[in-house]
């Protein structure tokens, strides 16, 4: 029998499940290595590269039977992640990385190996990167999304049933009103939720240029954690990005308007309603960070993301 496998963690990943997850992630980052060399023994794998991670996940570049390049994934089951392969089948490799095997029991995936150097971060100006990704979206969003996946109805109707708690953590009139403009904007959609196939995660590190050995597409997504919904909410993570950027403009409002009047143009999106669940989507970011223990949340970039949009300073 030949040996098996060590796969060597990386410590960021390890002190990133610490800090996200506790007892509970250094438990599964403890059973890690044993769990990557029993997908790499079924699936008939060979490692292929150092391992890469993000704050979630471990990414084992590897080559199959074939010779043919992958990654194998591994990451906890839960909430987020459990709908990652749901999207990928039905994407079925347009506009997205390809799923090519999936064990349900450890979550573990075996995906179509991408050029993890080449990201939209990459791209030299930030509005060219903006236009990629909203071209992106809008081939994602045009389908309709599979029953079993979370759905933004309900997501929404939780986060409207923790803002009076929420409010009476906030003493600064700026972060009250936000989350008060924020919830109200929620409150007028929550009749029409939508029911597109969502990426939820879509910024510019989860958007990777092909492998060279098959540049079937441009560029591909990677990383969704889906849920059924309304296009709209997916444009905050694009306004984030490269915020250096917006910030050297000079203009801050006038940048972050650019972008958003670029994405909803480029996706079809009516304006308001797009606004309305970008709203939303700085809600759901508000009320983990007041969740979290911070309470001057108005101050970063979702705070004048929303006054930018809003016309107000
Ligand atoms: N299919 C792939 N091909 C090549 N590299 C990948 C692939 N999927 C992920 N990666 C690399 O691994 C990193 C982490 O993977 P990702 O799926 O984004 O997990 P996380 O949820 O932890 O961010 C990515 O930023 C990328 O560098
Ligand atoms: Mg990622």
């Amino acid at each position: 029998m030949s040996p098996r496998t060590q796969v060597d963690v990386p410590t960021e990943l390890a002190a990133s499940h610490r800090k996200y997850f506790g007892d509970r992630g250094r438990g599964w980052v403890a059973a890690l290595p044993e769990l990557a060399a029993d997908c790499l023994d079924r699936w008939g794998l060979r490692p292929d590269g150092p391992p890469m991670c993000g704050a979630v996940a471990l990414v084992l570049p590897v080559l199959r039977t074939d010779g043919s390049p992958a990654v194998l994934k591994l990451q906890p089951v839960d909430e987020e992640t459990c709908g990652e392969p749901i999207a990928l089948r039905t994407w079925d490799g347009n506009g997205a990385v390809r799923l090519l095997e999936h064990d349900p029991d450890s979550g573990a995936m075996l995906l179509e190996r991408l050029n993890a150097d080449r990201s939209l971060a990459a791209v030299g100006d930030d509005l060219a990167a903006v236009q990629i990704l909203s071209e992106l979206l809008a081939r994602l969003c045009t389908v309709p999304a599979p029953a079993e996946l979370r759905h933004l109805a309900d997501i929404a109707a939780d986060m409207l049933d923790r803002v009076p708690s929420a409010l009476t953590l906030l003493t600064d009139p700026s972060g009250r009103r936000l989350v008060e403009d924020c919830a109200g904007a929620v409150r007028e959609l929550l009749t029409e939720p939508g029911d597109r196939l969502l990426h939820w995660d879509l910024h510019f590190y989860n958007v990777l240029a092909p492998h060279p050995s098959d540049q079937r597409e441009p560029w591909l997504a990677i990383d969704p954690k889906p849920l059924a919904g309304d296009p709209g909410f997916e444009l905050l993570p694009a306004l984030h990005n490269r915020w250096d950027e917006v910030v050297a403009s000079g203009d801050v409002s006038r940048a972050v308007r650019r972008r958003f009047d670029l994405m909803t143009e480029v996706l079809g999106l009516e304006r308001q309603r797009a606004l309305g669940w970008t709203l939303g989507r700085v809600l759901q970011n508000v009320l983990w960070d007041i969740e979290n223990g911070d309470v001057t949340v108005h101050s970063g970039p979702d705070g004048t993301i929303v006054r930018a949009l809003l016309g107000s300073s």
